[in-house]
């Protein structure tokens, strides 16, 4: 497949005016902000920061690419007469008939549409579930909260969501649905370069990850798993096809009629069910599925996928909650543990959700030595409850309801606790989706000294973190008891 180098060009010229425009708005913006915004008793540290920050601020308006910046943005007004795939009466959302020439009708329909092009790889995050009400009665409310979690995610990382709730092929029921809906959104998104598939039962438990796109710059597909357990094992269990990246290309149209061909829709949909069982011993369960078909693909035709196809194992792109679940609370412990340790301040400094990005970098080489995935104590970047079936609450009967249940809280609350720290709380307890507390300034170094103040047994008010926590790890336990943060 050809390379993207299309998404890469200029965008269109700048206009003078405009720019001029923003640059002296931007320096205006400066100096006020430089006046009056910050208050005297800022820390020295933070002011080194935001010292730092400015001089960098400054000289991008100064620079000429700064001006390429703004003409970058989309422009979602104007859609031009000339004719693109749209217009093509033959051209079909539907999975029966196939789509070709994509790749130039994409590239086509951008060089139509140059304020999406160029820029980082944009990524439609495509979800869903069932048309009618679910039959656990708790099923609809935890889809609310897996939805949320995908939308809150998503808002911070500059992802689009879709959510999907109809069967666009009405045969391909359950786990098969996904692909109508994957089909059609990369003709609905021509500006995406993946569509990234999550099943409606799994979630973000790490809010501050990204995904490693360039790791997957010559691929097509991305799935977790573990390739010699395809290969040697041929094992069900080797990859899962729950959560997938999939590049918005011709070859991704074609594999997903291929992957979907063994589906119900197919009048060899049960003599495919029958292949799948004698191949993948450890299959719980009959008949034909995505997965199987998967992994069936990657071993018959090893020459044809193997180049395309990223079996990720390195980090959790997708992971096992039973695997997960119970590490939650060290992980945290640990998190808390660093940002009291931090001499700069940074990581608990206060900020907005828009630039949690920043945020997150600084995290970055506290993370180092945690590895990741299994064994790791990083926070996993998404945790799947395969097997608990929050909607139909049919949940396989190896998990008691109960394991299913709880551990859908804690790691829910985990990730909201995340989030909502950006809008100053954090939830108490994990196992309470209800109740909440406020952050206070400077935590969780400085808890102690709040809740000293509280109870008036401190006469001067102390600023900074030093002198709040001596010993971190004493204070960190503190805070974890009063806090009841797991
Ligand atoms: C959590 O940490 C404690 C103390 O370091 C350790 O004993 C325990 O095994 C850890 N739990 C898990 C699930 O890793």
């Amino acid at each position: 497949m050809a390379k993207h180098s299309f998404l890469r060009g200029r965008a269109s010229p700048c206009f003078t005016e405009a720019c001029l425009f923003f640059s002296g708005v931007f320096m205006a913006l400066l100096l006020v902000w430089s006046f009056s915004c910050f208050p005297s008793s800022i820390p020295s540290n933070l002011e080194a920061l935001v010292g730092v920050t400015r001089a960098a601020a400054g000289g991008l308006a100064e620079q000429e690419g700064h001006c390429g910046e703004a003409a970058r943005l989309p422009d979602f007004m104007n859609d031009p007469p000339d004719e693109t795939f749209y217009d093509d009466p033959e051209l079909s959302y539907s999975m029966d008939k196939p789509v070709n020439g994509w790749d130039e009708k994409r590239k086509e329909w951008l060089r139509r549409h140059p304020s999406f092009a160029g820029g980082p790889e944009r990524v439609v995050l495509v979800t869903g579930s069932q048309a009618t009400p679910c039959q656990n009665k708790m099923g609809d409310h935890l889809l609310l909260r897996f939805f949320k979690n995908k939308v809150d995610y998503c808002r911070i990382h500059r992802c689009d969501v879709y959510y999907s709730n109809v069967l666009l092929q009405p045969k391909m029921k359950s786990f098969w649905a996904k692909y109508p809906a994957v089909r059609a959104a990369m003709l609905a998104h021509p500006e995406a370069e993946w569509i990234w598939w999550v099943d409606s039962d799994a979630i973000f438990t790490d809010m501050d990850f990204t995904l490693p796109l360039d790791r997957y710059r010559s691929h097509n597909l991305v799935v977790h798993g573990w390739a010699h357990l395809v290969h040697e094992k041929k094992s069900w269990t080797s990859i899962n096809a729950g959560v997938f990246l999939i590049r918005n290309c011709q070859w991704s149209m074609d594999f997903i009629d291929k992957w979907a061909s063994t589906g119900p829709q197919s009048p060899d949909y049960e003599r495919w069910g029958e292949v799948y069982s004698s191949i993948f011993k450890d299959k719980l369960f009959p008949g034909s599925d995505d997965q199987s078909a998967l992994i069936y693909l990657i071993l018959k035709h090893r020459q044809l996928y193997e180049d395309k196809i990223y079996i990720e194992g390195e980090y959790y792109f997708q992971g096992y909650w039973l695997d997960i679940v119970p590490t939650l609370r060290n992980i945290s412990r640990k998190y808390m543990e660093i940002e009291i340790e931090d001499e700069t301040g940074i990581l608990s400094r206060r900020h907005a959700e828009k630039v949690a990005d920043f945020y997150s970098r600084q995290w970055e080489q506290h993370l180092r030595e945690a590895g990741n995935g299994r064994g790791s104590w990083r926070r996993p970047f998404m945790t799947h409850f395969t097997g608990c079936q929050p909607c139909s609450g049919d949940h396989n009967q190896i998990y008691s309801g109960e394991s299913c249940w709880t551990g859908m809280l804690r790691a829910l609350n985990f990730a909201d606790s995340q989030v909502l720290r950006n809008y100053g709380f954090i939830h108490r307890d994990l196992l309470d989706s209800e109740a909440v507390v406020g952050v206070p300034f400077g935590f969780p170094a400085t808890q102690r000294v709040v809740e000293s103040l509280m109870d008036s047994s401190l006469g001067t008010r102390q600023r900074g973190k030093r002198q709040a926590c001596l010993n971190p790890l004493a204070c960190t336990t503190e805070v974890l008891k009063k806090g009841r943060i797991q």
